[in-house]
């Protein structure tokens, strides 16, 4: 038989069946696994045989998780965290040492920043941040230290996409680790690893989830340094819980239509954005307005779910607006199958300075919509009379 496609086998791979014979897979509700002598005991800490020994390592639900987004992502190897900046911090921890640095693109989730900036300086770990409307700069940002590059695409909140077929290329000429945080387009729509990423890593609480019930995270890619982040993670312990991770796999089965969904209903809200004359500006991958739309078009199936725009007046109307809303969510999460309006500058993105947000687009007035999968007038409408109702 023909190797199967990446999405039947992200619903197909599952957990070996008990003597129950049960179809749906259990949860693995146990921190430990029995052996049946001494002998099998030793052979499994010296990693002589592979099964599991203790959930912090890993565990039936876990590896399921991992090997389904190994598959989607085309992956050799993964490992799962308990949250999606744990997966990040472990990445970080896990390949680089005091004396190094990470070269990141500019615009990153809050606290990615926060950890770049505050946390991993007091390990000796530095960083540069590039921009991403000027990659002739990257070039210069790179030292003797570097060992990493990070970028988010598309990023949070500001909907901006980073080139990765030349970033690829850029980190391989100079023998980095390139690194993409791909929780905004997942695997349906983007594959890093195809463009010469090394690594592929999510908060699985958004779109892995999609319904807004657990918090995960997981780093997928090549065999060798995924090693280098289990050895961190073994000894330190983010691991991933078998019930969140059975929650995750099972919703991997219904990843590809739900993305689908989710980037038509955010087209059809950015189209509609657009015809508002109240906005200074509306961002989404795929609408030819986006300074980045042919390198979206080049590396993006669909256009995700995420589209942020900017309303006139600042702080107080952006507020406003989030108090004129009246059905979709005002929560700091996104990828929900319930739409999400916020407010990054005063919420996700309130840990910077002013100039650090204003220097990646996070303006007073920035508002960013989690497109959910209601029907799409109806979002619309709430946006519209939201807006209406603010001006
Ligand atoms: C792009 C991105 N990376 C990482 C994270 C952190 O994930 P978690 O909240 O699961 O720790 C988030 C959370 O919003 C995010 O949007």
């Amino acid at each position: 038989m023909a190797e199967q496609d990446p999405r039947t086998r992200a619903i197909r791979i599952q957990a070996e069946r008990t003597p129950h014979k049960e179809h749906a897979v259990p949860v693995y509700l146990t921190s430990s696994f029995v052996f049946d002598d001494a002998e099998e005991m030793r052979a499994a800490f010296a990693d002589e045989i592979e099964r599991p020994i203790y959930s912090r390592f890993s565990n039936p639900n876990v590896e399921e998780f991992v090997e389904r987004l190994c598959a989607l992502e085309g992956a050799e190897a993964g490992y799962a965290t308990a949250s999606g900046m744990a997966a990040v911090f472990a990445t970080f921890a896990g390949l680089c040492s005091s004396g190094d640095e990470i070269l990141s693109c500019r615009s990153v989730f809050g606290a990615t920043h926060t950890l770049l900036t505050k946390i991993l300086p007091r390990f000796g770990i530095g960083h540069a941040y590039a921009d991403l409307e000027d990659l002739d700069s990257w070039a210069a940002k790179v030292t003797k230290k570097t060992k990493l590059i990070y970028v988010e695409t598309p990023t949070n909140p500001a909907a901006d996409v980073v080139d990765l077929e030349w970033l690829g290329k850029f980190a391989k000429e100079r023998g980095l680790i390139l690194v993409v945080d791909n929780c905004f387009a997942t695997p349906s729509i983007t594959r890093p690893l195809e463009f010469g990423a090394h690594l592929s890593l999510h908060s699985a609480t958004k779109y892995i989830d999609g319904q807004g019930r657990v918090l995960g995270g997981i780093v997928v890619g090549d065999e060798k340094l995924i090693g280098d982040i289990y050895t961190f993670c073994r000894s330190t312990g983010p691991a991933l819980s078998p019930f969140s991770a059975w929650i995750l796999s099972r919703s991997l089965e219904t990843l590809d239509i739900r993305m689908q969904r989710h980037s038509e209903n955010a087209l059809a809200i950015a189209r509609f954005l657009e015809t508002r004359k109240d906005l200074s500006e509306v961002r989404y991958p795929l609408l030819p307005s986006h300074p980045r739309y042919e390198v979206a078009k080049k590396q993006m199936k669909w256009g995700g779910g995420v589209v942020a725009f900017k309303v006139e007046g600042g702080l107080k109307r952006g507020q406003g607006f989030l108090d004129a809303i009246r059905m979709c969510s005002l929560t700091a999460n996104l990828g929900d199958s319930r739409s999400i309006v916020s407010h990054p500058a005063s919420t996700t993105h309130a840990k910077m300075t002013e100039e650090e947000r204003v220097a990646v687009g996070i303006t007073p007035g920035l508002v960013r919509v989690s497109a959910g999968l209601e029907a799409v007038e109806d979002i619309i409408a709430d946006l519209e009379q939201a807006l209406d109702r603010s001006r």
